[in-house]
């Protein structure tokens, strides 16, 4: 088999450049070790910045979206037992982000590729890639016991934080920059009415709390945990105890309970590569960075890379140029390093910190403070939530 690009990963990034490149005429198939199914239920984020919400309507990939998603135009932060808004609309000038789940993202992307003609190899295995320092990179893999390869100009490394690309790289070419957080999320949803119409980020005593939402009868709700929590320590009754507990508001607040249809703990880190490329190979999204989840950026970081890299693709294959190739990785960092420091802080602000003195503990209370009353502070805030501008 040959294509211009192999795209390793249908996860947003993989998929997201599938059409990019597609609407500049450039081939591509992507190579996915799950199923179809699998993927299309897999629950992860839920947050689209304004700009991937505009590409995705520019891809004419956003009619479910703009049917089914909730545009929100601020977030509450909780603490004290007190709401504070931050207005994105009057901070940034209109913008705001969708409350969409990535999954529906996956369905909504799979399916208009697939419409197209493009091609997506579910379920291949033992995916490996080489050739990428040369001239002729190769994708070789097994899909129904069958050894397969697929030869192109360039593979796009889109295969998540454990995927295969990343690990590909000659030792000593890649460093590594890391950070672990003591602490991990644990995550339901359920059958209950959201009890607030926009998301509320709560810092309390006992630890962060988060009600998010995927749609008016349903709530998607986090709890700050132990990084490996054992979920069977969590019957329902106590999440919802729980969650009482920190959401709790002078004025006697409530969250709505119902029946919890999905559970689940993510760790937390930042972790980042530098360089994102290496001769033929280019890392994109999570195989090549991740971020803890307090900002929302995970998915949104992974489609401005590949925005990054589709226009570099498309200046090679108009041009025989390599100038935006060969600057994607100093392109995308510096984005990637202003959306690490954005998701740190907003850990920060928010979680409970196992060590943490008593100095910090007000340090973290004045900083909630100023953050909920200076237009400035809010302004910030409110900038780097919607997403910063794309280069
Ligand atoms: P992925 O979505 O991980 O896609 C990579 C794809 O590559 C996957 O489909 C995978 O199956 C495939 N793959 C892996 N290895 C191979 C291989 N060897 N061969 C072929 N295919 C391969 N972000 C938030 O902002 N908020 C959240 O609440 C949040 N929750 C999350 C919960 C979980 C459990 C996880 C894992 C992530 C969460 N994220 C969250 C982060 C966000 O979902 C990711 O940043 C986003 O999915 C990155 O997209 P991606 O395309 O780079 O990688
Ligand atoms: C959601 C996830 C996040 O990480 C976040 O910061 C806000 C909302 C969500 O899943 O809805």
């Amino acid at each position: 088999m040959r294509t211009h690009v192999g795209i390793i990963g249908a996860g947003p990034a993989g998929l997201v450049l599938a059409h990019l490149l597609q609407r500049a005429g450039i081939e591509s198939v992507v190579l996915e070790s799950q199923t179809r199914p699998y993927i299309e239920e897999r629950v992860r984020a839920g947050v689209l910045e304004q700009g991937t919400v505009d590409l995705l309507n520019e891809l004419g990939l956003g009619e479910r979206m703009m049917r089914q998603g909730l545009m929100h135009y601020g977030v509450e932060l909780r603490f004290g037992g007190r709401g504070h808004r931050i207005d994105f609309a009057d901070l940034t000038g209109g913008k705001g982000v969708m409350i969409y789940a990535q999954h529906e993202v996956i369905k909504d992307l799979v399916a208009a590729r697939l419409a197209a003609g493009g091609e997506i190899l579910f379920e291949a295995k033992d995916v490996s890639v080489g050739g990428f320092e040369g001239e002729r990179p190769v994708i070789r893999f097994t899909q129904n016991g069958e050894p397969m390869e697929l030869h192109c100009d360039f593979i796009a490394g889109c295969d998540g934080f454990h995927g295969v690309c990343r690990g590909a790289i000659p030792d000593g070419v890649l460093k590594a920059y890391e950070r672990e957080y003591p602490f991990g999320w644990l995550g339901i949803l359920a059958e209950a009415p959201p009890a607030s119409h926009e998301l509320i980020y709560a810092n309390h005593e006992r630890g962060f709390a988060l009600m998010s939402m995927r749609s008016p009868k349903i709530s998607r709700l986090y709890l700050q945990c132990e990084p490996d929590e054992d979920l069977n320590k969590w019957p329902d009754a106590r999440i919802w105890e729980e969650m009482q507990k920190r959401f709790a508001t002078m004025d006697g607040f409530s969250l709505t309970e119902g029946p919890v249809i999905q559970k689940g703990v993510t760790g937390m880190r930042s972790f980042v590569v530098e360089p994102m490329q290496f001769g033929r190979l280019f890392l994109a999204g999570d195989s090549a960075h991740i971020v803890p989840p307090t900002g929302a950026k995970g998915l949104n970081l992974a489609v401005a890379d590949v925005r990054v890299l589709a226009s570099g693709l498309k200046e090679f294959y108009a041009s025989g140029k390599r100038d935006l190739l060969n600057k994607y990785s100093e392109i995308c960092l510096r984005r990637v390093w202003k959306v690490q420091r954005f998701s740190w802080w907003m850990t920060s602000l928010l979680h409970k910190f196992g060590a943490d003195s008593a100095f910090d503990r007000r340090r973290q209370l004045a900083e909630l403070d100023y953050v909920t009353s200076s237009r400035a502070a809010m302004t910030t805030l409110a900038e780097n939530y919607v997403g910063l501008p794309l280069e």
